[in-house]
């Protein structure tokens, strides 16, 4: 496969007219991509002499339990209308994995356009995450927030920072460029922000940053929050109620560890009387990223667990490994591994012939080692299987909180 690094100078107007074709770009938003673009590795596939196919990756880091990895977070892929079918995007993908690997990523993720294809690049499936919509004059926080700041497209640099500072749960990850911060807030239509600073350095330490159709009654979306403390989120919450005598809707996903529905009042009777309105209550679930790990052995060396020690056989296949040539910088994770799970965790290659085996893929490997889903329910749905004692013990030993992104990219 020939592939080569994104020229601005040359390929700009290509990739644009890659993202027009896919419904990405709207006219006159031409500067959010080229920021999104130049932030972090972009590398394309020429069709006679021109750029059809793009993927593009920033970097960042993944929460696992109180460990920070270095994480790619692989932000586009996409063929325009003539190349499509052609194998280009899962090449150019999993060759993006592979550079972003060989440069220290010890994780790997992204945001999916369905189920099923990214799997044949190594990729398992996330956790559900929730939507809600709810009418924000329904909440019932009862605190009276203090006087907000208006937050603008030029209070990018200020925002990115608190979102990198915000409260962090396993799971959650950072991208590190601060112009992805300002492309996502130049493509939010009618985007705006409210959120408070601290008085002595001036840094945002709680916000949101919310986009709406129709600006007039909602509904309004919130496209993240961040927080630092109980105190601060409740804080936002109360500002978000602040708007309820005019916006009926307000559409949100729940943030790590909240059941948002706890702070509405009767949300099954408001689920009932709005069914099928334009400003419909309801809470949605869906799973819609995927991780994967490049680095076994500093991801199993960076993994600390409270319950027992468990040793295993791991027979280990990555699909990856078909779609990159020699040459490529780094190559998939297939292998036979003496694995230990624990407080202290680790991997040697070879097999251990008094240990039991479990044969894995490694799409199915990340999800059990993220928290995503235990081994027993992985046996049954994923590309996973083990001794019964094995995959009890494994659920033991990975009893881990449920692992959100935190940033939708
Ligand atoms: C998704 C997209 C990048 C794929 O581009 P592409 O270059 O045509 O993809 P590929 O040729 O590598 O793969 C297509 C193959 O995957 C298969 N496929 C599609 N969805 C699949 C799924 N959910 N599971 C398994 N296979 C799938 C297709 O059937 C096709 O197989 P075929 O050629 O045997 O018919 C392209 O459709 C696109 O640009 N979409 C809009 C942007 C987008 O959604 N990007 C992804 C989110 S980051």
């Amino acid at each position: 496969m020939k592939y080569r690094q994104y020229d601005h100078k040359r390929d700009k107007k290509a990739v644009q007219r890659i993202w027009h074709e896919i419904g990405w770009l709207e006219k006159g938003k031409e500067e959010a991509v080229s920021l999104h673009i130049k932030s972090g590795r972009a590398i394309i596939i020429e069709v006679n002499n021109e750029a059809e196919c793009c993927a593009t990756a920033v970097p960042g880091g993944i929460h696992y339990l109180n460990e920070e990895l270095p994480f790619s977070g692989i932000t586009g892929v996409a063929t325009s209308r003539i190349a499509r079918k052609q194998g280009l995007a899962k090449q150019l993908t999993a060759m993006m994995v592979a550079i972003e690997a060989s440069e220290g990523a010890l994780v790997s993720g992204l945001g999916v356009f369905e189920q099923g294809y990214y799997d044949q690049i190594g990729f398992g499936t996330g956790s559900y995450e929730h939507y809600t919509a709810f009418d924000p004059s329904q909440l019932s926080v009862r605190i009276k927030p203090h006087l907000p700041r208006r937050i603008t497209t030029d209070d990018w640099a200020m925002v990115h920072s608190a979102r990198l500072n915000r409260f962090r749960s396993h799971g959650s990850c950072n991208l590190n460029p601060p112009k992805i911060t300002k492309a996502a807030m130049l493509s939010t239509k009618n985007g705006f922000g409210l959120g408070y600073c601290d008085n002595s350095t001036n840094e945002l330490t709680h916000h949101f940053w919310c986009g709406a159709d129709n600006v007039e009654q909602g509904p309004y979306n919130i496209e993240w929050i961040t927080f630092q403390t109980r105190e601060q989120f409740l804080e936002l919450m109360a500002l978000i109620k602040s708007l309820g005598d005019q916006v009926h809707l307000v559409k949100m996903r729940e943030p790590p560890g909240i059941q948002l529905q706890d702070l509405l009042e009767k949300p099954l009777r408001q689920y009932r009387v709005t069914e099928k309105s334009r400003f419909q209550s309801i809470v949605q679930a869906a799973a819609y990223w995927q991780v994967r790990i490049c680095n076994l052995s500093e991801c199993m060396a960076q993994t600390h667990l409270q319950g027992d020690k468990v040793r295993f056989n791991l027979r280990l296949s990555d699909p990856i490994d078909s779609l990159l040539d020699e040459k490529a910088p780094w190559h998939g994770l297939t292998g036979n591994y003496v694995a230990r799970l624990g407080p202290s965790s680790g991997i040697e290659t070879g097999i251990d012939k008094t240990l039991p085996t479990l044969v894995v893929t490694i799409g199915a490997f990340t999800r059990m080692w993220f928290g995503v889903r235990p081994a027993t329910s992985l046996a049954i749905t994923d590309q996973l299987s083990a001794p019964q004692e094995l995959l009890e013990k494994l659920d033991w030993t990975l009893r881990l909180p449920e692992p959100k992104l935190d940033w939708d990219f």
